[in-house]
């Protein structure tokens, strides 16, 4: 799935190493708009002016601009003038192109080992007993995953959005809980306060994030503000030159251990709704931590109460501009959704990983049970909408990456993944029979973990009118991409 990196030039023909760091800085906005300005791929394909090579598995297309008949078409390296005609080389991606970039492959085998050898073992336990494994971060954060795709600059791998959706979607079939954690960690605060934040705000609070030395949470949700976000209650009064916070909010993922607090909260009360809500952010010192959430899964994450007793911040710590933070809360959505898609897949595959082996191993009536049709159909479904709900998030984590309008991507791969994700563990239940409801096989937690993935980041009802605003142009577009 190089998809993302075929709209650039090759880093081979820019001479430079085709490493993901450096992927990041040649996706310029001037190259977007190169391509842009192009004609459709399809038509360039057809249009006999234009000669067609295969270069490392990728399509390039020479586009020749005759400069007098008859001129012949040499082509050329990168755009400009060759003999008489000027060539202009542009990549194109094929439009569809499943295969993994190195680095890409490279990222999703370090996660996968790492949890294969320090995660999944432990799971079970966790789970158990409600174990946050603090340590397994500080590990992860050694790896760089606690930064997969943020810039080297700030503290991160440097590695694309893509490699990011395949850290969690490993990381989930380990230990679901230890997903959320992170994709919280990155997608709803890391990445925002890298594409909202000032230059200041991004150098203080991006690097310690991005390094793993604490972690972030994510504070919109309140008691009477969970799918109607807008309808938040929390109060940011002026007070000096800043604002004077007050509120509680509920459900709030890594609540009790985060030291970054991406918090929204409104500063305009005359003002309903969505508008008038201002996002900020705040470090553990301005935040107490009420509760612990008791919940049927996940039980290796922490998820927490939280209230604000009038924490005076001044203006360095508002995100974007006042009044703003609503847009800034969805847009994050939009990203974060993605990687709740990939977690889905994660506790998905686990289960199937299971479900697979059990039957091929347990006999009935004389014969291994994988042998039996009904059994047979069950994995194959289990197959095939795992592979639907990968390709789904792997579309809209490309789309983003690309800085491509992904709003109703990502709300179709979250749809579609959690609710496979619910359906599928509770045929690997069944595939198991009696094992499977007991504590003895892992896939009684994958049923449990799966459900949340239809609630947060947006229930599916909420994803559903996403999905449905925007196939019917019911809003304006939104091109979260540019901001996120
Ligand atoms: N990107 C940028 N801006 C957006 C946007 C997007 N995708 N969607 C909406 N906006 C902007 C609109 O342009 C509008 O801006 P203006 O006021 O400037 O015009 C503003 O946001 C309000 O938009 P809507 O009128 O569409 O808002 P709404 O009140 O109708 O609500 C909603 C829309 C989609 C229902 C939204 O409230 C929503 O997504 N609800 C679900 C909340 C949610 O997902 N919560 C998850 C909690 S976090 C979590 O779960 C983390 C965890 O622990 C794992």
């Amino acid at each position: 799935m190089a998809e993302h990196e075929g709209r650039r030039r090759p880093a081979a023909l820019d001479g430079e190493p085709n490493d993901p760091a450096r992927a990041r800085e040649r996706r310029v906005e001037g190259e977007r708009e190169l391509w842009r300005r192009q004609p459709r791929v399809e038509r360039a394909l057809h249009d006999p002016r234009v000669r067609r090579e295969q270069a490392g598995g990728r399509r390039i297309v020479v586009r020749v601009q005759r400069a007098a008949p008859g001129a012949d078409d040499r082509g050329g390296r990168g755009r400009g003038r060759s003999g008489d005609h000027r060539c202009e080389l542009y990549v194109y991606a094929s439009t569809v192109d499943f295969e993994l970039a190195p680095q890409q492959r490279e990222i999703q085998e370090l996660a996968r080992e790492f949890a294969a050898r320090e995660i999944e073992p432990n799971a079970a336990e966790w789970d158990r007993e409600h174990r946050f494994p603090r340590d397994v971060f500080a590990r992860l954060a050694e790896l760089g995953l606690m930064g997969t795709c943020i810039p080297e600059e700030y503290g991160g791998a440097g590695a694309d959005f893509l490699s990011y959706i395949l850290v969690l979607e490993e990381l989930s079939r380990a230990d679901a809980g230890v997903g959320v954690t992170v994709a919280v960690h990155t997608s709803a605060v890391t990445l925002p306060l890298l594409a909202f934040g000032t230059d200041e705000q991004r150098s203080r609070f991006v690097p310690p994030l991005a390094r793993g030395e604490h972690l972030g949470a994510f504070a919109l949700t309140e008691a009477e503000a969970g799918s109607d976000a807008g309808a938040l209650r929390t109060r940011a009064e002026p007070d000096g030159d800043g604002w004077r916070i007050t509120g509680a909010k509920q459900w709030i993922t890594n609540g009790r251990y985060a030291g970054t607090f991406l918090l929204f909260a409104r500063t305009d009360q005359e003002t309903p709704g969505a508008r008038g809500v201002s996002a900020f952010v705040l470090d553990a010192d301005h935040v107490s931590v009420t509760r612990d959430e008791e919940k049927l899964g996940l039980n290796s994450s922490t998820t927490n109460d939280i209230v604000v007793e009038g924490a005076l911040v001044g203006r360095d710590r508002l995100l974007g501009e006042e009044g703003h933070g609503f847009r800034i809360a969805m847009a994050t959505l939009d990203g974060g959704r993605i990687g709740i898609a990939a977690q889905a897949v994660g506790i998905a595959q686990a289960a199937y990983d299971v479900a697979r082996e059990y039957a091929k191993e347990r006999h009935a009536f004389g014969r291994p049970i994988s042998e039996f049709q009904a059994i047979q159909h069950k994995l194959a479904n289990m197959a095939t909408e795992i592979d639907a709900a990968r390709l789904l998030t792997y579309r809209a984590a490309t789309l983003r990456e690309r800085g491509e309008p992904h709003t109703e991507a990502g709300a179709k791969a979250k749809l579609f993944a959690s609710e496979m994700a619910r359906r599928q563990t509770g045929e690997a239940i069944q595939i198991l029979g009696g094992y499977g409801y007991t504590k003895e096989f892992p896939v009684e937690r994958y049923y449990r973990d799966a459900k949340i993935t239809e609630i947060y980041e947006g229930t599916s009802e909420i994803q559903r009118l996403v999905i449905a605003r925007s196939i019917l142009g019911l809003q304006e577009p939104r091109v979260a991409a540019r901001r996120a």
